[in-house]
């Protein structure tokens, strides 16, 4: 039984369905994001339900980040959802280096860090826990025009099946979820047009959360939904791979 839940980016889409969701089981929750008045209404809003502790940290800076870890090896949550994420469309040279610096540091170093001082809190204190990386459908393949996001879903697909092989014998699971397109902030903030255009079928937040409590219980290391995307992602394994990024590219750029 799960004693306490970390979840990052708890404040909108993906992350804040998933605080719903673990709270309606009764789970306690940790909940952290930027958005002070969204985790204050969290925490209003799920007391009712369970246990809320929430914290402010911002991903971006080195200070925000050691915080996270601070609380992981204080509070000892046996599941951690690192589910922190953001993307800026368009071609990398084109972003400004803060936008590239960030997406670096939100999608890749921090959640590289915090899976790292997990596993070590946990085994150190030879506690068992399940740590799951929210990734991407992008995560299996290069994305021309949203470069280093793919890169960084791809970097945590790959660390994550690794050290679930590493730790599993430690009693420490380590998931990978990659959901395809879902309805959230996710799009809005990744570019700076004033009203993207809609492109492509979403998933709902509260099913991709739904998707990935089940992927917790059962235990399954890597989970690509919905349908459409896991049909997407096996048929472009099998057709070449430069015109299958140039496919892509061209969805990516009818976003923005
Ligand atoms: N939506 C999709 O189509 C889709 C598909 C595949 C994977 N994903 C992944 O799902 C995860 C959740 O994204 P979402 O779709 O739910 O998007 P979202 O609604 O924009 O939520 C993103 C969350 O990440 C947090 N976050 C962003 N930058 C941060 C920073 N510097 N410091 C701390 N927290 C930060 C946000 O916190 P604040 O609101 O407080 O800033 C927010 O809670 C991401 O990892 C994303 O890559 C999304």
């Amino acid at each position: 039984m799960t004693t306490l839940a970390l979840i990052t980016g708890a404040t909108s889409g993906i992350g804040e369905a998933l605080a719903k969701r673990l709270a309606s089981a009764g789970i306690p929750l940790l909940l952290t994001g930027r958005n002070n008045e969204k985790l204050e209404l969290l925490q209003r809003e799920l007391s009712r339900l369970t246990t809320v502790q929430t914290f402010s940290a911002d991903l971006a800076t080195p200070e925000g980040r050691a915080l996270v870890v601070r609380r992981i090896q204080k509070d000892l949550p046996d599941l951690l959802v690192l589910n922190a994420g953001l993307g800026f469309y368009g071609d990398s040279i084109n972003l400004s280096s803060q936008q590239q610096r960030e997406q670096l540091d939100v999608d890749l170093i921090a959640p590289t860090e915090q899976l790292l001082a997990a596993a070590r809190a946990l085994t150190d204190a030879k506690r068992p826990g399940t740590i799951l990386l929210v990734a991407s459908a992008l995560a299996f393949l290069p994305c021309p025009g949203l470069a280093l996001y793919a890169a960084a879903k791809s970097h945590l697909l790959s660390l994550g099946q690794a050290l679930d092989l590493e730790l599993s014998p430690l009693g420490i699971r380590v998931l990978v979820s990659c959901p395809g397109q879902v309805a959230t902030n996710f799009s809005s903030r990744a570019t700076t047009k004033q009203n993207p255009r809609k492109h492509g079928h979403k998933i709902a937040s509260s099913y991709a959360a739904e998707r990935i409590w089940k992927q917790i219980q059962e235990k399954k290391g890597v989970d690509l939904f919905d349908a459409r995307y896991a049909l997407f992602i096996r048929l472009a394994q099998l057709l070449p791979r430069r015109w299958v990024m140039s496919a892509l590219y061209s969805s990516i750029k009818a976003r923005i």
